[in-house]
């Protein structure tokens, strides 16, 4: 369970890809927090290419130093803050070096970074990396750079990211930008901008140059996946605006999951992450239909308690949320359910405490990422409500229900126990280095002896043995997958 309950949000990666020949410049490149962000750095990547920079893996010979930051939880910020000393440190050695900051925490703090943080060069929100070229020119004037216009139409859908310090075998796919849910903790919706779509045709291009270089799994990525809507162009919220024709031919994300799975009948397909408010049968008898789409759902859920997500600006009940559960239950047999929740929103009592171990009971998620409320300056529960849940009662209540998801765990992975599970091998298993790693489709991690498989392979996997996280076991042959 371990590795599921980390904030991925405090976890830094420098990436590295393979050097295009004739630049001399080097790039090292971190990031932070979600998904979303290790997608944007392997587009910034990209467009630094083309300006003559190769990644490096070590900060001491780097020109330049890009840090793509979180906002989500003040610990993130914390975490970045730390970084930056340890980069105004090296800069000290290497005063030619450039330092910029990228992502949400450019965007939030703007020109107030290059106050704050004396060593920060350049501040470039989420949707101005294709000025970076220009931003450096600025940088290198000696002058101080910033853009973070938020934008109405950039899904950066004609850049073809290159894939950083992958495997070969998983890729991220974004196919919106934005968020325009405004749930009352969320600093996204401010640091990312409003919801827009990619255009699907660039979304399968992609899709397909992926698969022509033997990658095997995707997933396809969005703050609010089942929002996707495609009917030319422009934010989410001006569909209503839109020709009576683009509204008629508009791509849903049910569409896009089946034409994706359609074309790509041997890659393995994810999407994350799902609002339960968005989501609809569509798009789980579209999972259902198509073998390529894993069975398993990111489904996060935040508080068991009516009153807390009203509060927060979640558009569903405890009630709705139950019942989409049962459906999801019903319409893909077997599908994994993992979820994200918040301890200590302001106001939770004992009683929507209890309501939120309740659900858990009910749902028995497969895994899930559990969080302290912390207060995101700006966001409406900030404006409204005082952080009024003690740090005392924030941290029983989190170890309580990372208790209760241990056990609930534990209970997916038994019924595992004697069953034959498909695993996309993708790296070998941090413990034991003759043995792989890889997930089966409801995503939880399926350990197993190396034998004469690879990394890529797709395998069948008899398992013997469980941890709350995890599946042991032993393969019995190729999938015919593969
Ligand atoms: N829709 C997004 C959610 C991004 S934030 C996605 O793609 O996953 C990821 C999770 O961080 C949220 O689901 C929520 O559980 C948590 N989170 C967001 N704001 C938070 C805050 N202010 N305090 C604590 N946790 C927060
Ligand atoms: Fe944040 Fe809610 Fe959007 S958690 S990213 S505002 S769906």
């Amino acid at each position: 369970m371990e590795e599921k309950i980390i904030d991925e949000s405090l976890q830094g990666t420098a990436l590295s890809l393979k050097n295009k020949s004739g630049n001399s410049k080097k790039l090292f490149i971190e990031s932070y927090g979600c998904q979303m962000n290790f997608s944007d750095s392997e587009i910034v990547a990209s467009i630094l290419a083309d300006q003559g920079y190769n990644t490096t893996q070590r900060l001491e010979d780097a020109d330049l130093v890009l840090v793509n930051t979180c906002s989500i939880r003040d610990k993130a910020e914390q975490t970045v803050r730390k970084r930056l000393e340890k980069y105004n440190a090296v800069k000290r050695i290497n005063p030619g070096m450039k330092v910029g900051v990228l992502g949400c925490m450019a965007e939030r703090l703007k020109e107030k970074f290059l106050d704050e943080e004396k060593i920060v060069d350049m501040v470039v929100g989420p949707d101005a990396y294709k000025d970076l070229p220009n931003l450096l020119k600025e940088v290198e004037a000696g002058r101080d750079a910033v853009n973070v216009v938020l934008s109405k139409e950039e899904t950066y859908g004609d850049i073809s990211p290159v894939r950083l310090g992958t495997n070969g075998i998983n890729a991220l796919v974004s196919i919106t930008r934005g968020c325009d849910n405004m749930c009352t903790f969320c600093v996204v919706p401010f640091t990312r901008g409003r919801e827009r779509s990619r255009d699907p045709q660039s979304i399968l291009k992609e899709i397909q140059d992926l698969a022509e270089r033997g990658f095997r799994e995707i997933t396809l990525l969005g703050q609010n996946v089942d929002s996707y809507l495609w009917y030319g162009g422009g934010l989410k919220k001006d569909f209503g605006k839109a020709s009576e024709m683009e509204q008629a031919t508009a791509t849903s994300f049910a569409n896009l999951l089946a034409m994706v799975a359609e074309a790509q009948p041997r890659l393995r397909i994810r999407f994350s992450t799902s609002n339960p408010q968005d989501m609809t049968e569509d798009v789980l008898h579209t999972v259902a239909k198509h073998d390529n789409i894993c069975n398993y759902i990111h489904l996060p859920v935040q508080s068991g308690s009516t009153r807390i997500l009203k509060e927060m600006n979640r558009q569903h009940t405890r009630e709705e949320y139950l019942a989409l559960v049962d459906r999801i239950h019903e319409i893909i047999p077997n599908c994994g359910i993992s979820q994200d929740m918040i301890v200590g929103f302001p106001t939770e009592t004992e009683e929507d405490h209890q309501n939120t171990l309740s659900l858990m009971e009910q749902v028995k998620y497969y895994f899930g990422y559990m969080y302290k409320y912390s207060e995101r300056p700006g966001t409406m529960a900030a404006r409204k409500f005082e952080d009024d849940v003690s740090e005392e009662i924030k941290k029983r209540r989190l170890t309580e229900i990372v208790a209760a998801q241990r056990k609930h765990g534990a209970y997916r992975t038994n019924q595992f126990l004697g069953k034959t599970v498909e695993v996309l091998i993708e790296r070998e298993s941090k413990k034991n280095e003759n043995e792989w790693s890889g997930r089966n489709p409801q995503s939880l991690v399926v350990v197993f002896p190396k034998e004469h498989y690879k990394a890529g392979d797709f395998v069948m996997v008899k398992i013997k043995d469980c941890t709350s996280a995890t599946l042991i076991g032993e393969a019995i042959g190729f999938s015919e997958n593969n």
